[in-house]
């Protein structure tokens, strides 16, 4: 009798060790879980602890707000209103809007987000050779990638895109040295990109969305981009950010095929290059016209993936375009190793 009573109280305690571990196991998955940044139904990051995002639904309700949001609006609406056929001025010259290259209204993690844009300015820009202010650099937006005129300095709508990229640092701080959350990093290749290989890739990732000859899909209004062009009169100009292979490698990883937004990306690096190089490359894909020769006149900081001369290194302009970049890289950090 004793016997089977220690029995039966082993027994329970071994069922309520069970369910002790059973509970932490569970409790664990749920902690891992939550503490991973999820992506929401948006594809973005909710709960970053090092890295809050906004939340446009706390912008105020004040004066100041209505102008937040205002700015806002002509952000992911841009067409609408300040496009070709815009309803309150005619500035850019396609039809894309301002978020179809910074993801969910400038706020996702790694896809050239605006979260410290704000922060950064007035700052020196190889690519004008003086310090730019925050306005500058919209309008360099307006002009290139949006192949349009420069917004009014003094315009209402350049104080609300302004006063929205202000709203969006809220809470942040400037984190000079690192640009890894504002688009993510890509380790550069040792080979050239190469666009036949980037053609393969568009067609089984790529096409789905942005159509067979690239030239995305307008929204059934005919007012703005559903699915933004990637070349042709309707993308973005020459000398735009989004036309350097880098730079368009970068966004690419991190930032498509959209649908798959995670934390890490369906392309690998080689893909990510050989796609960019073949959307990017001029030959077949022409895209509207910009003068580039007064462009870096630092040459000391040009990008190295500029394609337009004067350099001071003998790499060939086929390199600066396509790589590989490792060694024009190390020719312009041993120049800076030795003016120090
Ligand atoms: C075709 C793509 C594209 C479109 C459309 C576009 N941009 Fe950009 N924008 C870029 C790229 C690429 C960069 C540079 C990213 C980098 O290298 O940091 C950039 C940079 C910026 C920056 C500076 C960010 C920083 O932290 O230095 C601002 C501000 C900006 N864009 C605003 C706008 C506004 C406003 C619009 C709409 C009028 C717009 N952009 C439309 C691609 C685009
Ligand atoms: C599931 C649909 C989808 C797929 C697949 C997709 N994209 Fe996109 N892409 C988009 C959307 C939507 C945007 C605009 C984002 C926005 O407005 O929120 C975009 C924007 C872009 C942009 C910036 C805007 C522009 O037109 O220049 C580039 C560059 C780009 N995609 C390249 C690619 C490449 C390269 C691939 C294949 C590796 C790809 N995309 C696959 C939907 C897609």
């Amino acid at each position: 009798m004793r016997k089977a009573l220690q029995t039966t109280a082993l027994f329970f305690k071994t069922r309520i060790l069970f369910f002790f571990i059973c509970a932490t196991l569970i409790a664990c998955l749920y902690n891992c879980n939550t503490s991973k940044p999820e992506p929401n139904a948006n594809g973005s990051e909710t709960a970053h602890n090092h890295y809050p995002l906004p939340d446009t639904s706390k912008i105020p309700n004040d004066k100041t707000g209505e102008e937040i949001r205002y700015g806002l609006m002509l952000f992911t609406k841009t067409a609408k209103y300040l496009g070709p056929e815009g309803k309150l001025a005619k500035i850019t010259g396609n039809k894309m809007n301002c978020k179809n290259c910074h993801l969910d209204q400038g706020r996702r993690i790694k896809c050239n987000n605006l979260i410290e844009t704000y922060l950064k300015y007035p700052q020196y820009r190889s690519r004008e050779g003086m310090v730019l202010t925050i306005e500058d650099r919209v309008n360099n937006c307006f002009e290139r990638p949006m192949n349009g005129k420069m917004l009014a300095y003094d315009s209402r709508e350049m104080r609300a895109i302004v006063a929205y990229i202000r709203w969006l640092s809220e809470g942040h701080v400037a984190s000079f040295e690192d640009d890894t959350m504002h688009l993510g990093k890509i380790a550069l290749i040792d080979r050239a990109a190469d666009p036949i290989k980037g053609q393969k890739v568009f067609e089984q990732r790529c096409v789905k969305c942005h159509g067979e000859d690239g030239q995305g899909r307008m929204d059934s209004f005919n007012i703005a981009y559903e699915y933004p062009p990637l070349w042709g009169p309707n993308s973005y100009a020459m000398g735009s950010s989004m036309h350097r292979v880098i730079t368009a490698s970068r966004f690419i990883k991190w930032a498509m095929p959209y649908e798959q937004f995670t934390a890490d990306p369906v392309l690998s690096n080689e893909e990510a290059f050989d796609v960019a190089s073949y959307i990017n490359n001029d030959t077949i894909h022409p895209r509207p016209y910009r003068p580039l020769e007064k462009d870096c006149p630092d040459l000391e900081n040009k990008p190295i993936d500029f394609p337009f001369g004067p350099f001071l290194d003998t790499f060939s302009i086929k390199q600066h375009k396509y790589g590989p970049f490792k060694p024009i890289k190390e020719f312009y950090a041993n120049r800076k190793k030795d003016k120090k």
